[in-house]
């Protein structure tokens, strides 16, 4: 059991920064092997319960900053420090109390990423880096291992809140916005995990085979927009194998293409534990072994002895380690405080958490409140138990969440008190049966949570009588180590579903309106019951302030302006990569691993290609739930007068629309640019999105253009055959949306010739046939 409690993860770890390289070679120059060794291996991580003896795995790790994932090996005679990496995507995951010490440490649940990304407001995103990054540096951590900007490929994915979309263009300008926020501070970031980590199972192991085109469009596209426009100091490779090899060991994802082709100059470090053999490792250009065990050191020292590993190799992995080193706040002693400020930090995520909540449904206005809504029955063990975010490490350690009712009762709503009661004591109950468990015993063993009350139907007909308006609140989690299961998790429980049925038909018998707030890390069946609801609010997990944020949308303080950035599908069935999640396992030739493990070969193909999300649903014709790019508001805006800067094509085009809000409330409009593109050469879907803005907050009546600049490598696509980014000659035509179905207006332009926008090295090639879908 404790041998199960191994690997996966935890977390700190180092970072990378540019400018030092001159310095940090001449520092590498001093060291002894020995030294170098020590610098690219992780000082080790402590396990609950194990020990050196487990197997020699585990290193002296160092508890400069309690609860953090890692630190990195410091030289005193050459002046270079220990730094600390800790997780992780929603806020630090940091130890929130330490022995013998009256202070605590807890830091902020922000918003996760999924909410973030439906903000579609690089502005905002920047300003929630800025303030984590506040954290991370008053906390006295180098590095903060985030954001995570995996592909939401399937909806089942475990880790998909910790992702942003279903979308590489909004996945790698969310990232870069959030990173260049909390890089701001002078600490690093860590984008994770480089690359097609899209699931949770046997992620250890799994073999991605996955064609040229897919990966250069889909899966790595968001990380070159994330490196080229913000810089990260570090990058996580991923756990999985990428055509045949693990991502860590991969030299033409690591160098070829990260280094050369996109011009990376941090650091990369492992995911915990992440792949074989570390120097395989050190020849691909992954810098740092986390968390790092002394196996690794020995590994590293035999190799360079046999001559097995040029020296030269990891002379330069240590002065890129180095470099890193300098730019750190550990570098410069930085006198950290352990003081952020948290308030100021929890306004920062009422705000962002309210502009990510996408209204799905909102029929007869029964939102905002009206003005006779008095007493609120409120329904849902979830809206009595918020979840502020995720499991596994992209969880916090913060001080509060504010569930539901607290938000609605500060707010001034009322709410029936009875139902409070019940709904109270039942949980009360179910967490004296279930004591909180540590990081370690969750995740191996995570506590479900509690099925739902069952309310009997003369209860509910007299609450119906007694109060204006139902809310109901269904809840979902998730996290690392796990996906998500179709039965009760994407489905909802039977449990819910009468819950629902039993409460419409109750208060609509007496003429009252019928809420659902959806407080899920991820995408949810809804095509079964929404009907027999009025308005659906899809809140996520919006962080530690979330009833103050919900408080805010229902009530109608903030006009919700959240659009989907991953798609909804009408069933599970319906999802490209259904039938090819997660992939197929070979129990046959399973092994024991590390701390005795089952080591379950397995391989995920992915047939459906580029066919991802939107990208499939709208080119095949399949009707969603809610489509990609969907939300609505408490306003309506109307989009006019598209307009080109030129006819016909050459270098770049800007594209500018006026929208207009013709409500009568204010509010702040999505609007995003679809471009179709000649399909003569190349399969392709029927749209694709381009450019995204938002609006400011519109006053009913007022108007706002907006413009997007489009360049060649918007135009491009990947030609597998030519190995390089090609935008073809012929017409495009340029959607403007407030979806991706909803398109106002539309133009086109056309492209003389063909242009060659970047030619690429022919590597990552898959070594078997995949039948991609194709049109
Ligand atoms: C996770 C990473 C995390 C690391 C350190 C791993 O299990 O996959 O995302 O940063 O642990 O905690």
């Amino acid at each position: 059991m404790k041998k199960m409690m191994i690997a996966l993860f935890t977390g700190f770890i180092s970072l990378s920064a540019v400018a030092q390289s001159d310095a940090a070679k001449a520092l590498v120059a001093k060291m002894t092997l020995e030294e170098k060794i020590s610098l690219v291996v992780g000082m080790g991580m402590k396990i609950p319960g194990m020990n050196a003896s487990d197997g020699a795995l585990v290193g002296q790790t160092m508890d400069k900053v309690a609860g953090a994932a890692g630190t990195t090996f410091s030289i005193d005679r050459l002046g270079i420090p220990t730094t600390v990496v800790a997780d992780g995507p929603a806020g630090l995951r940091i130890e929130p109390t330490r022995a013998a010490d009256k202070n605590t440490y807890y830091a902020t649940a922000f918003p996760v990423g999924t909410l973030l990304a439906s903000t579609w407001d690089t502005k905002l995103v920047q300003q929630v880096g800025t303030a984590m990054g506040n954290e991370v540096k008053e906390y006295g951590v180098d590095v903060i291992l985030g954001p995570g900007l995996n592909i939401h490929r399937n909806p089942l994915g475990g880790r998909n809140f910790e992702y942003y979309s279903e979308d590489p263009l909004i996945a790698g300008k969310i990232t870069a916005a959030m990173v260049n926020g909390i890089q701001s501070n002078g600490v690093g970031t860590s984008i994770k995990h480089f690359a097609l980590n899209n699931q949770e199972r046997n992620r250890n192991t799994v073999n991605a085979v996955v064609s040229e085109r897919a990966m250069r469009e889909i899966y790595l596209k968001g990380f070159e927009i994330a490196v080229k426009e913000s810089n990260p100091w570090t990058i996580m490779s991923s756990y999985n194998k990428l055509n045949g090899t693990y991502t860590s060991e991969e030299y033409d994802l690591l160098t070829t293409i990260l280094r050369k082709e996109w011009g990376y100059k941090g650091i990369v470090m492992t995911d915990w534990f992440g792949g074989k053999d570390a120097v395989a490792q050190m020849k691909a250009g992954n810098d740092l072994l986390m968390p790092g065990t002394p196996m690794q050191k020995k590994a590293i020292s035999d190799a360079v002895n046999s001559g097995a590993l040029d020296v030269k190799v990891l002379d330069e992995n240590a002065a890129r380690l180095v470099a890193y080193i300098l730019g750190t706040p550990s570098y410069k002693k930085y006198a950290f405080s352990n003081k952020p400020d948290l308030k100021a930090h929890a306004a920062v995520v009422r705000n962002a958490a309210a502009n990510g909540m996408i209204l799905l449904k909102n029929e007869t206005a029964a939102l905002p409140f009206a003005k006779n809504v008095q007493t609120i029955a409120v329904f849902g063990n979830t809206s009595y138990d918020f979840i502020s975010g995720g499991t596994g490490s992209g969880d916090v350690n913060e001080q509060y969440t504010v569930s539901l009712v607290e938000g609605l009762s500060n707010a001034g709503n009322k709410v029936d008190n009875d139902l409070k009661g019940s709904y109270e004591k039942y949980l009360g109950g179910y967490k004296t049966l279930h004591p909180k468990k540590s990081f370690f015993e969750e995740f191996v063993n995570p506590t479900p949570r509690a099925g739902e009350l069952t309310i009997d139907k003369e209860t509910l007909a007299k609450k119906a009588a007694a109060t204006d308006i139902a809310l109901i609140t269904i809840g979902r989690n998730a996290g690392e180590g796990a996906d998500r299961k179709v039965e009760n998790d994407f489905n909802l429980t039977a449990a819910e579903q009468t819950l629902i049925k039993d409460i419409a038909a109750a208060f609509h018998a007496v003429h009252k309106k019928v809420v659902v707030v959806l407080n899920v890390g991820g995408v949810i069946e809804m095509a079964s019951w929404q009907n027999q609801v009025d308005a659906v609010l899809l809140a996520w997990q919006p962080g530690m302030e979330a009833g103050n944020s919900v408080a805010d949308v229902l009530n109608g303080k903030v006009n919700p302006s959240g659009k989907l950035a991953t798609t909804f599908p009408v069933k599970y069935d319906d999802v490209p990569s259904a039938k090819n999640f997660p992939g197929k396992e070979f129990p046959e030739q399973a092994t024991k691993g590390m701390f005795g493990m089952t080591q379950m070969p397995a391989e995920v193909t992915y047939e459906e290609g580029i066919y991802v999300g939107y990208r499939y649903y709208n080119t095949f014709n399949v009707k969603p739930a809610y489509e990609f790019g969907y939300g609505l508001s408490y306003t309506n805006f109307n989009y006019s007068n598209i307009k080109l800067s030129n006819t016909s094509f050459n270098k770049q085009m800007t594209v500018t629309a006026d929208i207009t809000n013709t409500g009568k409330v204010a509010g702040r409009e999505v609007v995003q640019l679809y471009l179709t593109a000649p399909a003569a050469k190349l399969d392709k879907p029927s749209a694709e999105l381009k450019g995204f803005a938002k609006t400011g907050l519109l006053a009913p009546g007022q108007k706002e253009t907006v413009s997007f600049t489009l360049t060649e490598s918007d135009l491009a696509s990947f030609n597998t055959n030519a190995t390089a980014w090609i935008a073809d000659a012929g017409k495009y035509t340029v959607k403007i949306g407030a979806s991706s179905l909803n398109i106002k207006q539309t133009t086109s332009f056309e492209m003389a010739k063909e242009v060659v926008t970047q030619k690429c090295n022919k590597v990552l090639v898959p070594q078997v046939e995949i039948h991609e879908l194709k049109r």
